[in-house]
């Protein structure tokens, strides 16, 4: 159920669960992102004449009042990308919550307290859960990035009132879907990053559903590792190499074909312009050496697999992206996957953590088709797992 199901709003309380987990510096909001991203919903109900009660997380204070992860800091960016007031509460139940929905107008905002200062709220308790619903008419969830904790305001809350999908919500799950759910074919996956560890569920997964998959990043080299190639002293998880040729041997089971680098660009330390040199998979390295990016034989044939696909999921970067030149790959298949998205051909989709980081170093994000700003969640959905704040608007 989306906002359109949602009638005769006016006058009415709306209960917004939003993600306002954004990266701060001493109390001031470093990166708006997911302020900008609760735009649509809040003010899509503030003109149905709603009034609209925020409910958002920050951090992990586990239950305590730990004042430096107040939400506090919030109200003042929010009210500037809103164009009008937004109320703080000192606490998400409760008399200071319930005084400050009532002196609201119609169209009026406010910030509620982190819900996580609450222990009952991680731990989903349905008192609390009722508590919250207690100060609402019904309930909007547009917090995707928070969808995978089974807590009181991502899912508790939404067995105690009608419950939405926000505008965020339902354009990430459209998006997802696209992707994933019910992709054009062929569809390529992207996954990079440091550790095969961090994302076997993730591959096992993927290898069952996609058509390529193209592996990068510090993962990588403990495929290349499994397979005998010779990786010096790289970044590689050595004791996984049988978990490596398993997923291998799964991809070529499933018909998905994997796609390791045939190049690499190595160099013995990781600093801002250091002497780099490309290798072709199978020559000797020192142990000195350290794999830090794909090479341009790989790019050549991500660019190849990319034209040949109609939709693309990404996750993780496909080498030291932060530190150049061991940012050429990246940026490369990035600016090639935007490009094609640009003219219609390519649905690209990426997510989750480092990837939109490298995303906008290679400048590329706004030509995406779609990139998601959740982390763990994006991971999760991956990874092929319900995600509790989803069910709980199906149910
Ligand atoms: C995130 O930042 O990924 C979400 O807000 C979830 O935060 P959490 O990992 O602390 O639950």
């Amino acid at each position: 159920r989306t906002l359109d199901d949602a009638k005769d709003l006016a006058g009415k309380t709306a209960l917004v669960r939003v993600d306002f987990n954004v990266p701060m510096e001493d109390g001031k909001v470093t990166d708006d992102t997911r302020l900008r991203v609760a735009l649509p919903t809040i003010q899509r109900l503030r003109d149905a004449g709603a009034k609209v009660a925020l409910l958002a997380h920050f951090d992990r204070p586990k239950g305590q009042r730990v004042p430096s992860m107040s939400l506090k800091p919030v109200v003042l960016p929010l009210e500037e990308l809103l164009g009008a007031p937004v109320r703080f509460a000192d606490d998400c139940i409760g008399p200071d919550a319930v005084d400050a929905i009532r002196d609201l107008d119609a169209g009026g905002v406010v910030l509620l307290e982190n819900v996580r200062f609450h222990a009952a709220e991680e731990a989903n308790d349905p008192v609390f859960a009722q508590k919250l619903a207690d100060l609402g008419d019904f309930y909007v969830n547009d917090a995707f990035s928070a969808a995978h904790r089974a807590h009181a305001s991502t899912e508790g809350i939404a067995h105690h009132l009608p419950a939405y999908a926000g505008e965020s919500m339902r354009r990430e799950l459209d998006a997802l879907d696209a992707a994933l759910g019910n992709p054009q074919k062929p569809v390529i996956g992207i996954v990079g990053g440091a550790k095969v560890s961090t994302k076997l569920d993730l591959l096992k997964n993927l290898v069952g559903q996609l058509d390529r998959l193209a592996i990068g990043g510090g993962m990588a080299n403990t495929f290349l590792f499994a397979q005998g190639v010779d990786i010096g002293g790289s970044l590689a998880e050595r004791d996984m190499a049988d978990t490596a040729r398993e997923i291998m041997a799964e991809a070529e089971a499933r018909g998905c074909k994997l796609l390791l680098p045939v190049d690499f660009v190595v160099a013995t330390e990781v600093k801002p312009g250091a002497a780099s040199r490309p290798v072709v998979a199978g020559a000797d390295l020192s142990a000195d050496d350290k794999i830090l990016d794909a090479g341009p034989a790989t790019v050549a044939r991500l660019l190849e697999a990319l034209t040949a696909s109609k939709t693309l999921i990404w996750n993780g970067p496909l080498g030291v992206f932060e530190v150049p030149p061991f940012d050429a790959a990246t940026v490369a298949v990035a600016r090639h996957a935007a490009a094609l998205a640009k003219a219609g051909v390519l649905v690209a989709v990426g997510g989750g953590g480092d990837t939109v980081s490298a995303l906008n170093h290679a400048g590329v994000s706004d030509d995406m088709t779609f990139v998601s700003t959740a982390g763990g969640a994006f991971l999760e959905w991956m990874e092929g797992k319900p995600l509790p704040g989803v069910e709980a608007l199906q149910a």
